[in-house]
């Protein structure tokens, strides 16, 4: 086999686009065997490329040096055919098939590479185990389920920068290799051999060059960017990822709205979804108090009530002793609650163990009055209350959970989407956006014994809160903002901190004092303090966005070569033991 078996040969076209308009057409086309028929001495092979199939016949009658040819090719060879299109026979047309009603009869093959038997085969009904198909990804990507999510990956930005470039923001490349930009994550760090005991890290976001951009009077920026965070990963989150970032000075939060609340509605056009605007908007504590939680997905009701005050004094024990200690009690009324079973029902303390919490109380509303195992303890008034405040009436059964505040919402929070889903409550046909805001600025970490950014140390306090920065930091609430899809954080953002004497008080209730604060940001406090202007922005996820508009349940699918859930490619093995001399280059020694 020559090593440049095409030749001279063009390719004329590609083997999804021909129609029954090409009939009489001499053609050239190229691809891999997707599979190989050989029906009586006459070889249909279907022929792939990334616009789809092609089926293209070898009759010994029209060319019997083609169909011996033929003969030797197997599944993912590549090959190039010349040949005429002519109509299929009617008992051939394949409806399925955008090709289908037409075929290529075979004139000339060239067989431009063999290819080894694949460890799959190459076809969308094909299960695979994903860690095959991450190890031959080249293969995977093969499949044109895969290749299509990609195809629409490259839509989506494409209309993402169009319009964002038709708005006036200038995309603007910053650096990889960086200093920290703190977003709640570990950092990736990369040695410098120059600088030998010095490292880089891989930037968690554009954070602090977008905002050095805006000092810089840029104005409007965004960049679809590559971000690098080392946390634990889940369905929605790869250690390196795409932003699409987003900042403008002499803004409102509501010129982001509008500017993301369009891009939304042109990238959501590409799927054929159209969106109602403006979004609905949740403050953070009408999110936690009716959802129990800051991404909540409003397709559906079943919504929180809160009953400390309704059962403060109930004849229940781990009620009383929950509502004095300051915590919270709240119920859920599920309606046709006769589709929830005693066993369900006992279930739901499991389902919740994961939060930390201690048990599901559950009651069911008969004619006869209520049902339940705690009934005795509760008198006719409190659970009145409870059907007041929780809409509860004949039929419902009434779940309670009693506990610490976090506790109790992230419960009945998991608790809402479970049962939503198992009760077939959530119409999945809908595209619920909602904005969050008012953010409180700081959240208090068990772990580290101190108040964290919430959204990060950028983000500005609401002015009428700023004087209790130092007293109640805790009751300070942010202009920081959530754009969320049927329960996924899609994006988030803030109006940020401009001034230095304001975002040193917040560095240091986050525990950074003067100087740790001058080593880390010492050139972001210089350069607010030359002019700058007030400004805001916003990421969002590409990924997510990727994923959920080709109706897919994890980003891996959405990104070309995606990294496994333990953080590593299983194509190319990275991460990996490195040469002695490189890490006695960087003056480093592995100590496990
Ligand atoms: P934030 O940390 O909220 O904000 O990130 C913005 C959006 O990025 C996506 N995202 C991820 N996607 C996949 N894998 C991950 N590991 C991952 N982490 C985050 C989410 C999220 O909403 N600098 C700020 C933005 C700003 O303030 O302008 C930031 O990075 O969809
Ligand atoms: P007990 O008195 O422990 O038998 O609990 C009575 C009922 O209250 C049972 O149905 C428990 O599942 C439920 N229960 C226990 N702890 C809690 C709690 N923290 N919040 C809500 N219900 C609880």
């Amino acid at each position: 086999m020559k090593l440049d078996e095409q030749g001279d040969w063009q390719r004329s076209c590609e083997c999804g686009t021909l129609r029954r308009s090409d009939i009489g057409r001499e053609v050239v086309v190229m691809g891999w065997v997707h599979n190989r028929r050989d029906h009586g001495g006459v070889v249909f092979i279907d022929l792939r490329d990334r616009t789809g199939i092609l089926q293209v016949v070898f009759n010994p009658e029209e060319s019997l040096s083609a169909h011996e040819a033929a003969g030797d090719v197997r599944g993912e060879f590549v090959i190039a055919v010349r040949g005429e299109i002519r109509e299929r026979p009617p008992e051939t047309l394949n409806p399925n098939l955008a090709t289908g009603e037409v075929e290529v009869m075979v004139e000339e093959v060239r067989v431009l590479n063999r290819a080894e038997t694949p460890p799959f085969v190459i076809d969308d009904e094909a299960h695979v185990a994903e860690s095959t198909r991450l190890k031959y990804r080249y293969l995977d990507l093969r499949r044109p389920a895969v290749q299509e999510k990609l195809m629409f990956r490259h839509r989506l930005t494409k209309c993402i920068r169009d319009y964002l470039d038709q708005s006036g923001y200038i995309e603007v490349e910053t650096p990889i290799l960086t200093k920290s930009t703190p977003e709640g994550a570990r950092d990736y760090l990369v040695p410098s051999r120059v600088n030998v005991g010095n490292f880089f890290a891989l930037p968690q976001s554009p954070q602090l060059f977008k905002q050095l951009l805006m000092v810089a009077g840029f104005d409007r920026y965004f960049q679809i960017v590559k971000c690098f965070r080392d946390e634990d990963l889940r369905a929605d989150r790869q250690p390196e990822f795409t932003q699409v970032d987003i900042e403008a000075s002499f803004i409102t939060p509501e010129t982001m709205y509008e500017l993301v609340e369009g891009l939304l509605e042109a990238v959501f056009a590409l799927s054929g979804k159209s969106l109602e605007r403006p979004f609905p908007r949740l403050t953070y504590a009408d999110a936690i108090s009716r959802y129990g939680i800051d991404r909540p997905d409003t397709r559906f009701g079943l919504e929180l009530a809160d009953v400390t005050d309704v059962l403060r004094t109930a004849e229940l024990r781990v009620f009383r002793d929950v509502a004095e200690k300051g915590g919270l009690i709240k119920a859920l009324a599920v309606p046709e609650g006769s589709r929830l079973s005693r066993k369900d029902l006992d279930t739901l303390p499991d389902e919740v163990s994961q939060f930390g919490a201690k048990g599901v109380a559950w009651a069911r509303l008969t004619a006869e009055g209520w049902q339940s195992p705690i009934a005795k303890f509760l008198s006719e008034e409190q659970k009145k209350g409870v059907e007041v405040a929780t809409g509860a009436e004949e039929g419902s059964v009434v779940l309670f959970l009693a506990d610490k505040a976090r506790v109790v919402n992230d419960s009945l929070a998991h608790l809402r989407i479970v049962l939503g889903d198992r009760l077939g409550m959530i119409p999945h046909d809908q595209n619920a956006l909602v904005w969050v805001t008012d953010f409180p600025l700081f959240d208090y970490s068990e772990d580290e014994k101190r108040a964290v950014a919430i959204h990060h140390p950028f983000t500005a306090p609401f002015d009428e809160d700023l004087e209790r920065l130092e007293s109640d930091p805790l009751s300070v609430r942010s202009r920081a903002y959530d754009v969320v899809w049927n329960g996924t954080e899609l994006g988030g953002g803030s109006i940020r901190i401009h001034r230095t004497d304001v975002q040193q008080r917040v560095f240091k209730q986050l525990g950074i004092d003067e100087e740790e604060a001058r080593e880390k940001f010492g050139f972001l406090l210089d350069a607010l303090s030359y002019g700058a202007p007030p400004h805001g922005g916003i990421a969002l996820g590409l990924d997510r966005l990727a994923m959920l508009l080709t109706g897919g349940t994890s980003i891996r699918d959405v990104i070309a070569f995606p990294k496994t859930q333990r953080a590593a490619c299983s194509l190319t093995e990275a991460p990996s033991e490195v040469d002695p001399k490189q890490l006695r280059e960087l003056g480093l020694k592995i100590n496990v």
